[in-house]
């Protein structure tokens, strides 16, 4: 077992330092060098691919994170509407779903029974049912229109990390696919999204070289009770995840909001102390989110909360109002969580493991879940 590991302590560890390889294994052959898609495995004809008004995504778990992420970048690319919901919550209720609807099951193991189950009830409805999937030959891919796999190799720790970048790569090649086909986006934008898309691998290194202090903090907070995530946009669905991560290997009470939602109601948890990760967007970006994440920063710090802040390389903004940063490398919005995701990946492995967890097996969880 210990080869396996490839010298790191745990899988966990060794998956984490997988994530490069993951993502560029995802895009590998997909994309020409001319700046467009090639994405002939969908074997589904183009034609009904036009004609789609409506994609739903459905997943369990990380899984479901990587669908949110795919939202923001599909809608902008594609402009259609796109729907992420949880597969055993879609299978009870009475979905809108007919042979205009492209159903997106996204599954690192692809025997989830609850996205199983929702994947046969969609194509019931006559919806396409494509699925974003780790594992050849497991099931959701055998019982769906088509599949587009994600190639991040086996992965052993319960909770997800390189399969959680490769599908949210996954899902960006099946945008910028559908903005290809119906025609959405210019092919300009289109080659600039691969080119920034080729330059990731090497960005999500960085990270990982760079994350001495996150787990410096990691184990400094090894015995805090409570974390909070912030993030927006594409942060939310990353804050959301780094949650899910340190409730699924420490134990820790912790939850992941919208920032927008802060003074909706989370605002009232923060008293001193209180340690919040908050995931700043790009102060790049063509609105004015940045501005707003550096005020809530400013607002729960006013109050009181520890501030650790995830932004980007350059963003002196938030050093006023951070109790610690981390910075990473310069990327599109859209493209973020696959950086933006990792420090929070290291901190809850790092925790778990100063608290002497196993962070590969962490209690009453399993890898793939085969019961509804
Ligand atoms: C289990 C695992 C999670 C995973 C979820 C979905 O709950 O513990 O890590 O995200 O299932 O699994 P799937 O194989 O469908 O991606």
């Amino acid at each position: 077992a210990a080869a396996e590991k490839g010298g790191f302590p745990s899988f966990m560890d060794k998956e984490i330092h997988d994530q490069p390889q993951a993502v560029h294994d995802t895009l590998l052959g997909r994309m020409t060098a001319a700046g467009r898609l090639t994405l002939d495995e969908i074997r589904v004809d183009e034609q009904v691919l036009r004609q789609i008004d409506k994609i739903i995504v459905i997943a369990c778990g990380t899984a479901a994170y990587a669908g949110q992420v795919a939202k923001y970048a599909i809608e902008h690319w594609c402009r259609i509407p796109v729907e992420v919901e949880l597969a055993h919550e879609f299978r009870y209720r009475d979905p809108v779903v007919n042979a205009k609807t492209l159903v997106v099951a996204v599954s690192q193991s692809g025997e989830t029974m609850d996205t199983l189950m929702a994947v046969r009830h969609a194509r019931e409805q006559g919806a396409t049912v494509l699925a974003i999937v780790n594992t050849h030959g497991s099931t959701i891919p055998r019982e769906s229109d088509a599949v587009l796999y994600t190639h991040a190799g086996p992965e052993v720790a319960v909770a997800s990390t390189k399969a959680f970048l490769a599908q949210i790569t996954a899902a960006y090649l099946l945008g910028l696919y559908l903005a290809q086909l119906r025609g959405t986006k210019f092919p300009d934008e289109i080659a600039e999204v691969i080119d920034d898309l080729r330059a990731m691998p090497e960005k999500i290194a960085k990270v990982i070289a760079d994350s001495g202090r996150v787990r410096q903090i990691a184990r400094w907070m090894a015995d805090t009770s409570s974390v909070l995530f912030l993030g927006r946009h594409v942060g939310y669905p990353v804050a959301m995840e780094g949650a899910l991560k340190l409730k699924e290997l420490a134990y820790i009470h912790a939850e992941g909001f919208a920032a927008g939602e802060l003074k909706h109601g989370p605002i009232a948890l923060i008293e001193p102390g209180q340690p919040v990760f908050i995931i700043v967007p790009s102060p790049r970006g063509r609105d004015s989110l940045h501005s707003k994440v550096v005020s809530n920063i400013q607002e729960i710090r006013a109050r009181g909360a520890r501030t650790l802040v995830i932004a980007e390389e350059g963003d002196d903004a938030v050093l006023p109002f951070a109790d610690e940063v981390f910075f990473v490398p310069q990327t599109p919005t859209l493209l973020a969580p696959l950086v933006s995701v990792v420090p929070l990946q290291i901190f809850a492995c790092e925790l778990a493991t100063a608290r002497g967890l196993d962070v590969d097996q962490p209690r009453n969880l399993a890898k793939s879940v085969t019961v509804e």
